[in-house]
């Protein structure tokens, strides 16, 4: 069975994965979001320097946590994008050279096909075609899965902000600090999610598309209108039920439309607790079997990578060319460079 390493470094992460045949033997990461919290968000060429810096020692700890060598690798993964066009240049210029290096098949990934692939790797293999929906602090997708290894049909995506850009807006702006998922996330938990109804941007519309631009608008405006001290908890939680009762609401019904049974959630934004409980809620009532990877594996990382290689080796697919570009805007149907 070929044993592969994944690389991922789209965003802040240096990802780095191993896999074989569906086990997932070492999942090292090293994150630069510390160096980006004053900023308040993900500076590009400060990434890209920590990837520089990461990449090595990354790769060597993965190596050490599996027991295995260079040698002893089958085959290189490496997102190609989309993603920070710098930090992507880091990951797919490593890739390269320990491919050619080590003289081994590299294939450059879809990052939005890895989010999905992921998930073999604690729930097996999932039913095709299934329904994903991919949220985090840079993207918000709706796609029809027929094959991880070949085809990923985009059905919707946000019209404005990434899902988990709106919760690090909306955590600044109430000086929550960043990123603001996981803050917004816990304070909401002494909130009333029905104290403030904030809008839920194109739930009604027909397409599979939503928008968080408005919502994160509405809740500057609340806070700059009321008087008094802010209840936070409040604000979170009524801001968090706008989001998730959104996502929740295109996702099953792009199930329903499609005819799928299979509802599969990653990004980063899947690890919050409220997005996981009500889709649970409404997937048991649509008789709908929801599929969430454990947080450490919907954020972004390098076992992802290495799940859809190990997938893709399987799957007999061709390699891709020594001279696969870092694309920053790869369109999510080409799964492989
Ligand atoms: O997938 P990820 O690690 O990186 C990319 O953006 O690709 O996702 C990070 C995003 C951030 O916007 C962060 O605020 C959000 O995911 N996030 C959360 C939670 N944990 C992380 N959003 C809501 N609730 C959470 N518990
Ligand atoms: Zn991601």
């Amino acid at each position: 069975m070929p044993l592969v390493l994944g690389i991922e470094t789209s965003c802040d992460e240096t990802g780095v994965g191993i896999v074989r045949d569906r086990v997932l033997l070492a999942d090292a990461v090293a994150s630069s979001v510390d160096e980006h919290a004053r900023f308040g968000g993900v500076v590009p060429e400060v990434a890209s320097r920590a990837h520089l810096e990461a990449m090595i020692p990354t790769v060597q700890r993965a190596l050490q946590t599996a027991g295995v060598t260079l040698n002893d690798l089958d085959a290189i993964a490496v997102t190609s994008g989309p993603g920070l066009a710098g930090a992507l240049l880091v990951g797919v210029a490593a890739a390269k050279a320990y491919a050619l290096a080590l003289d081994l098949p590299l294939y450059g990934v879809n990052h939005l096909a890895a989010h999905v692939a992921v998930d073999v790797l604690e729930h097996g293999p999932l039913p095709e075609p299934a329904i994903a929906m991919l949220v985090s602090g840079g993207h918000s997708s709706l796609l029809l899965v027929e094959d991880v290894t070949k085809t990923l049909l985009p059905l919707g995506q946000t019209v404005d902000d990434a899902a988990g850009e709106a919760f690090d807006k909306v955590a600044r702006l109430l000086g929550l600090g960043f990123p603001g998922g996981p803050v917004v996330d816990r304070r909401a938990r002494d909130g009333d999610p029905r104290a403030i109804p904030f809008p839920r941007g194109m739930l009604t519309d027909p397409s599979y598309d939503v928008s968080f631009s408005g919502l994160k608008t509405a809740v500057a405006r609340w806070v700059e209108k009321h008087a008094g001290p802010i209840p936070v908890a409040d604000v979170c939680a009524s801001f968090q039920e706008a989001v998730v009762d959104l996502l929740t609401a295109k996702a099953i019904r792009a199930c329903r439309d499609q005819g799928v049974d299979h509802l599969l959630i990653g990004g980063g934004v899947a690890a919050n607790s409220r997005l996981r409980a009500l889709a649970e809620e409404r997937c048991a009532k649509a008789g709908i079997v929801l599929r969430v990877p454990r947080p450490g594996l919907c954020t972004d990382n390098g076992a992802m990578v290495a799940a859809l290689g190990d997938r893709l080796v399987d799957a007999g697919v061709a390699p891709s060319p020594l001279d696969l570009p870092a694309d920053s805007a790869m369109p999510v149907e080409l799964v492989v460079a």
